[in-house]
């Protein structure tokens, strides 16, 4: 029950807030900054546009979702901001191989795991001795940067989804 004017504005600004990511000013130089998706060699992880490989996340229409905020965590501290429903897996099997890699999905009976080289395992649990699930780590390195590199690397990201 909304039992004043300003409740209510509260709860509009609210309701607005879950739709949308809030808008934040984007300050570098989108071309610069592909120059240094390039040299960091994201797309051996990373899809833009078809190009690279997909062991993490696509990044096409990424900033449909994340704020510009989100996207610098991811590559400062990737662990600190990881997508929902993102697990890393350690299986040790009977035939004593380990894979680890990115669960893709699970049920009791079975799990799947992508590997950093894409490759898609799908194991039997009754074949598991270990199964690790490796909370709050990622595969992805944490990069450090100058301020105005990082700037340039998230302002590119962010505008991926606007090309045609
Ligand atoms: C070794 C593989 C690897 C490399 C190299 C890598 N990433 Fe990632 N990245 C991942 C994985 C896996 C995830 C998902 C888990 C996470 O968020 O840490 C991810 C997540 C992200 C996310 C967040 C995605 C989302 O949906 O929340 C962004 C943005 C990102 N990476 C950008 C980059 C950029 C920019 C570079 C290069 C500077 C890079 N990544 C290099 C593997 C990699």
């Amino acid at each position: 029950m909304v039992s004043s004017e300003q409740d209510l504005t509260h709860l509009i600004s609210y309701v607005r807030s879950l739709g949308k990511i809030p808008p934040e000013p984007i300050v570098g130089d989108a071309a610069r900054g592909s120059k240094i998706y390039a040299q960091n060699k994201c797309s051996a992880c990373h899809i833009v546009a078809g190009q690279g490989s997909g062991f993490g996340p696509e990044l096409t229409e990424i900033a449909s979702r994340r704020s510009v905020s989100y996207l610098r965590d991811s590559i400062t501290r990737p662990a600190a901001a990881l997508p929902e429903g993102f697990l890393m897996i350690e299986a040790k099997l009977q035939s004593r191989q380990t894979i680890r890699g990115i669960r893709a999905n699970e049920d009791p009976f079975t799990i799947q795991i992508k590997d950093s080289a894409g490759h898609f395992h799908s194991l039997r649990k009754s074949n598991i001795t270990t199964l690790n699930k490796l909370r709050g780590q990622s595969p992805m390195p944490a990069y450090k940067m100058p301020v105005a590199d990082l700037d340039d690397l998230v302002t590119y990201i962010a505008s991926l989804g606007a090309k045609p």
